[in-house]
This record gives C-alpha cells, sequence and structure tokens, in this order.
C-alpha cells in the first residue's frame, strides 16, 4: 500500500515512521510512504509555490501548476489510478467505514494544503475527494494525512500486538458500531474505587456480556447518532 504525500513539510512525518507501534506498518513495508514537495515544480529564482488570491482578500493561495505538475510525476511513477485526496474543513468528515477501505486499498495521493487553500481550478480538475477532521481550522493538511495514515496503520496485520486490539475499539462493525467500554487495570482499589466486580469473576461470558451492556448504554448516552 503506498502512499504519496504532497507537502511542503515533509519532516513533520518523521515520528509516524519512527515513534510507537504504528512504525511496524512501515518497517515491514506493509505501508510505504512517499513525499513530493511542490516547490520542486516550481519555477523562477524564488520557487514560489503560492501568490495573492485573484479578487483580493487576506493571505496567499497554492498555485495549480505546481501541484499538478507533482501529481503529474507521482501518476507516472505509481503507474495506478489510486485516488488524489485533499484535506479540507469542506471535506466529508472522517469515519470509521472510510479508514477501513483505505486500509484494504491500493494508496492514495494525499494533499495537504496550507495558506487560504489550494486554486479551485487544480481541485476541481486533479481531486478526487476531499476530507475533513472536523469543524475547525487547522494551519494546514500534515497533521490531518497523519492521522489518516496513523488509523491505516493500525487496522494492517501484525502491527497492533494483540490482533483483538482493533476489533474491540470503538465504531467497528463487528462490534455493531458501538463506542468502547470502560476498561481497568490493577490494583483493584485505587483512590477508593473499586473495579466492577464482574470483572474480577474470570467468566468469560458473563465479562463480555456486561461489556456489550455497557457499550450499548454508553452510546445511548453519548452519541444516540450511532444508534440509528
Ligand atoms: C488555514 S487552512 C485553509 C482554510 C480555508 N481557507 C477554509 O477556511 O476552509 C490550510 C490548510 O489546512 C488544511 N486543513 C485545515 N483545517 C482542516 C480540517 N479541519 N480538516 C482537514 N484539513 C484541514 C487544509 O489542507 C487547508 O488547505
Amino acid at each position: 500500500m503506498r502512499f504519496d504525500v504532497i507537502t511542503l513539510f515533509p519532516e513533520m512525518f518523521a515520528p509516524l515512521t519512527t515513534v510507537g507501534i504504528n512504525r511496524r506498518a512501515f518497517d515491514s513495508g506493509q505501508m510505504t510512504l512517499h513525499f513530493t514537495n511542490p516547490r520542486d515544480f516550481s519555477t523562477g529564482n524564488y520557487r514560489r509555490i503560492d501568490d495573492r488570491p485573484f479578487g483580493g482578500g487576506p493571505g496567499m493561495v497554492m498555485m495549480a501548476e505546481p501541484l499538478a505538475q507533482a501529481v503529474k510525476a507521482i501518476r507516472a511513477q505509481r503507474q495506478d489510478t489510486a485516488p488524489v485526496v485533499l484535506f479540507s474543513p469542506i471535506g466529508q468528515t472522517l469515519q470509521h467505514a472510510q479508514v477501513q477501505a483505505w486500509a484494504a486499498s491500493e494508496g492514495a495521493i494525499l494533499i495537504c494544503g496550507r495558506y487560504e487553500g489550494l486554486d479551485q481550478r487544480f481541485i476541481d480538475a486533479y481531486v478526487d475527494v476531499q476530507i475533513s477532521l472536523g469543524d475547525f481550522v487547522l494551519s494546514g493538511g500534515e497533521l490531518p494525512a497523519m492521522v489518516l495514515l496513523d488509523a491505516v496503520a493500525r487496522l494492517l496485520p501484525g502491527v497492533l500486538g494483540d490482533q483483538d486490539s482493533h476489533a474491540q475499539d470503538s465504531f467497528n462493525p463487528a462490534l455493531e458500531g458501538l463506542l468502547d467500554c470502560p476498561h481497568y487495570t490493577r490494583p483493584e482499589v485505587w483512590e477508593g474505587q473499586t473495579v466492577p466486580e464482574v470483572l474480577l469473576s474470570g467468566h468469560h461470558d458473563r465479562i463480555e456480556a456486561w461489556r456489550m451492556a455497557q457499550r450499548r448504554a454508553l452510546t445511548a448516552r453519548l452519541r444516540p447518532d450511532l444508534l440509528k
């Protein structure tokens, strides 16, 4: 699975492949990351990739041509039809089902915006899907790209220590898409609080039934929209 990232700041991605359990996805070669800097496709002495917006107003806009050249260069290397993804506050909010689909895909070309965003003509001509992290504005698309890559990496076989871990997580269709249940660990009493007795019973069926009831109750209370 190959992800190409178009970014002005490839150095931001270093922790993704070097820190924590997810780096296994990259160490094993299950996922590969390739970076392309649109500045390498800019022309002129100043290697500009942005300019002032037509119509006036604050900020700068990423120019279409260096981005288009970057996509073409990547396509020539990949020789596939992997979709072009733009991270943007106007996109569809990222959901677990999409992450699962990406984890079973050939990868994608991810574009990290900066400044006020990208020239709309490039978006119209090259972008297949726009993904948002939520209703807030970040200064760049690098963090959203890392969020997607992190979420995909942990779903790949052998990445998590225990293969069942992500099957038990929130939003998993195998558990009706519910929120995760509460977890407890040693000591049995902490600051006067005890652990639900059923979890100490060693009774696998009762524990599972308790966990499922907790998932349903928590989801009904915190995210009733998920029950629909
Ligand atoms: C400062 S933002 C541009 C915001 C844009 N002018 C707007 O108001 O929608 C710069 C870049 O950060 C990224 N970005 C910011 N917020 C985001 C979000 N919530 N989800 C995904 N990407 C985001 C996008 O790539 C965007 O092009």
